[in-house]
């Protein structure tokens, strides 16, 4: 009697062959309460369904990923990526994503704010329309805010409003953290994704290189199970910067931007310093204008700290180190400014065109230099817990 043909793997039915066919996709920062809840209720809702669960953690400090592995000791389908000295809500569901297996990924927060309830019908939805996409949404027929403090939903909307500079005006809901996407029209995008920020969705739209075809499942956002948002002030600067990258990051990189927005500042502070001293206190003025650079770079490299490289943010030691090297690097740029602008000068360039080149090479100096030297990966010490 011959011996059975092995059924190549691939014709059989995803189910059979042991692998999912969702991957959700769960970023997590301090979510220790909610973890096992969500598994629970996830599990609950799709029978049927060969689903895994990545948590993406950024090395919580509340103890996340190990619950998280504790969990995935018992139930196989569930498993955790633990990221250590990153931050970042948008990369860790990218990386989440090119570590799952699944044809189909959907995204969804930890805290149970987004109604796992609604997943099968999103399936459903993304397989029967022949979509690429199925967002989650509040704002679509039948869905709602739930208990959202009424400023949160003006600032919803108003940032709704911004990206429809890059994502289709029929999207509802382009704010969303909760949706699926099939696995091809993600790799579609991926090397082209900002990953900045909290607004994925918006920049999965936005890096498309064709539209993308949607549909929106709708839900009431719910009240977060335990913990706190992770949401500040800072969210709003990264969603205008993933916009600019949007925009114009194809000519020049966002990062240099805001250097130069935060170095633009930088020369604010300069002159008052300058002329608080100088003219209101009675310094003479080379103090006075010591006293004033030396403040100036303290506060650009203080700032840029912690806006434009907030996911490599320096602290302790390594923020004195960072000081050093930035203040060493800006010397070098000043003097370059200097050099360029007397030369022209010298050529009778007038002096505005002389101030603004010397400026502008000084400018793209200091963040070269200091993009590598200050804030570059220095491998020993990547490995500290991101603030
Ligand atoms: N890995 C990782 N790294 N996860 C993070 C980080 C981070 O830096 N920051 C936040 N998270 C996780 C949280 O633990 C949570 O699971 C999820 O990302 C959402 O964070 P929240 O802090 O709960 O955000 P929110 O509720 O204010 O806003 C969410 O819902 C909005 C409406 O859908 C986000 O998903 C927003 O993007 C979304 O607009
Ligand atoms: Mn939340």
């Amino acid at each position: 009697m011959n011996a059975p043909q092995p059924v190549p793997s691939l014709l059989l039915s995803a189910a059979e062959r042991g692998g999912p066919d969702l991957s959700i996709i769960v970023p997590t920062f301090n979510e220790r309460d909610n973890v096992a809840e969500l598994v629970r209720r996830v599990a609950a809702c799709l029978p049927g369904v060969a689903w895994e669960l990545v948590f993406v953690d950024d090395d919580s400090p509340d103890g996340t990923a190990e619950l998280a592995r504790q969990i995935g000791r018992v139930d196989p389908r569930v498993r955790c990526i633990q990221r250590i000295g990153r931050r970042g809500l948008a990369s860790a569901c990218i990386e989440g994503m090119l570590a799952s297996n699944a044809p189909v990924l959907a995204v969804m927060d930890a805290d149970l704010q987004h109604d796992e309830r609604i997943l099968p019908r999103m399936l459903l939805t993304l397989r029967q329309g022949g979509l690429d996409v199925v967002v989650g949404s509040r704002h679509a027929e039948g869905g709602g805010m739930g208990g959202f403090a009424p400023h949160r939903v003006l600032i919803s909307r108003l940032a709704a409003r911004l990206s429809q500079l890059v994502v289709p005006a029929t999207l509802k809901d382009p704010m969303s953290g909760y949706f699926m996407i099939t696995r091809e029209a993600f790799m579609g995008c991926v090397r082209g994704l900002s990953g900045m920020g909290f607004k994925i969705l918006v920049d999965l739209f936005a890096s498309s290189p064709r539209p993308l075809r949607f549909a929106e499942v709708p839900y009431t956002f719910r009240d977060r199970l335990a913990g706190q948002s992770k949401l500040d002030g800072q969210v709003a600067w990264d969603y205008g910067m993933l916009l600019l990258d949007k925009l114009i990051g194809h000519l020049v990189p966002v990062r240099f931007i805001a250097f130069c927005l935060i170095g633009g500042l930088g020369v604010g502070v300069h002159l008052s310093v300058l002329g608080a001293l100088h003219r209101g206190a009675g310094v003479d003025f080379l103090s006075a204008q010591l006293a004033a650079t030396v403040i100036a770079m303290v506060f650009n490299f203080s700032i840029n700290n912690l806006v434009t490289y907030r996911d490599r943010r320096l602290a302790g030691l390594r923020w004195l180190g960072g000081l050093a090297s930035f203040g060493l690097a800006c010397s070098v740029g000043a003097v370059a400014n200097l050099g360029l602008a007397s030369f022209l000068f010298d050529r009778q360039q007038g002096w505005l065109l002389a101030a603004v080149a010397g400026i502008l090479v000084g400018a793209v100096w200091n963040y070269a230099v200091t993009s590598v030297y200050t804030w570059g990966r220095p491998r020993r010490a990547a490995l500290a817990r991101a603030a």
